[in-house]
């Protein structure tokens, strides 16, 4: 694995591995973006792409736009020596790991607003949240330059915000054919596995499984017929009594739209959660059956 962290290495490496294979022949490449704290999702993901193309890059930038003033940076875990080997372990091909400078050098001032399906959930809790996302992956496209790039499903707004701007911004072609969603993995209670898991204590672990437990509870009786609103309101009522401090949203919203839905209709629907537990915030989402 290469690891690089400035972007004149990054250009040569790529175009270097690229036209590497002993005929010379053009190798396509997949892109992982992550911010690092390398866990088994990652680790799906890199292993997903490696179904798609010839080789994986993996980027690791904790990248502080996608962060508010009162938000995790500082304390974001970083442990670069550890997510390498990983990533190494995994027949990676390329690390790039960009420093600040090289991503955000001096007198850098254009901003990537993706309007629409980044409004409500995590855009309204997280005001800013997904315009620092789509700058840093749009920038990553240019950098990387991959046929295809990665994201897993636990941040579902996030992917739906992202393919919306690779449409809008011509980036599907030439460069990125296809933005991949791999589905969440879970620990084995059903924990969507995160970065952030790691912030929980053990008591706030074990109870962290309420709320895949109570999401499943949601999706079942509007499955059965009750009432979207109602059932929402019970999905909250049992992450307070399970010890979460918070809910900062709990949605049903067209799978692909994100037009907030009162009902499930004929098109898949996908209910969104995030919550707060110890100062820890979770996100977590799942899919309900169309109402055919
Ligand atoms: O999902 C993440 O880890 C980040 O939001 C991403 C896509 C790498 C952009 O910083």
């Amino acid at each position: 694995m290469q690891t690089i962290f400035r972007l004149d290495a990054l250009r040569t490496c790529v175009a270097d591995l690229k036209m590497r294979g002993k005929d010379q022949i053009g190798r396509s490449l997949a892109l992982v973006p992550t911010m690092g704290a390398i866990h088994d999702g990652h680790l799906a993901l890199v292993r997903e792409a490696r179904n798609h193309a010839d080789l994986v890059a993996v980027s690791i930038f904790v990248n502080p736009r996608q962060f508010s003033a009162n938000e995790d940076l500082d304390a974001y875990p970083r442990t670069f020596d550890a997510d390498s080997a990983l990533l190494a372990a995994e027949g990676v091909d390329l690390l790039w790991a960009p420093t600040l400078d090289q991503m955000y050098p001096a007198g850098y001032a254009t901003n990537v607003s993706v309007s629409g399906v980044s409004e409500g959930a995590c855009g309204a809790s997280r005001p800013g949240h997904f315009d620092g996302v789509a700058t840093v992956v749009c920038k990553l496209f240019h950098q990387v330059l991959p046929d295809i790039a990665l994201f897993g499903e636990k941040d579902w707004q996030q992917l739906a915000v992202i393919r919306q701007m690779a449409r809008d911004l011509d980036l599907t072609r030439p460069h990125v054919h296809a933005i991949i969603g791999v589905p969440i993995v879970r620990e084995a209670d059903g924990l969507a596995l995160s970065s952030r898991n790691r912030y929980l204590s053990p008591e706030d672990r074990a109870r962290a499984v309420a709320l895949p437990q109570a999401m499943h509870r949601c999706v079942a009786v509007i499955e059965q017929g009750e009432a979207v609103p109602n059932a929402l309101a019970a999905l909250h009522v049992a992450l307070l009594s399970a010890g979460f401090s918070t809910v900062d949203y709990a949605e049903l919203r067209d799978s692909e739209t994100l037009a907030p839905l009162v009902a499930i209709g004929p098109r898949p629907a996908r209910l969104l959660v995030a919550a707060r537990i110890g100062g820890t915030r979770l996100i977590d989402n799942m899919g309900l059956s169309a109402n055919l």
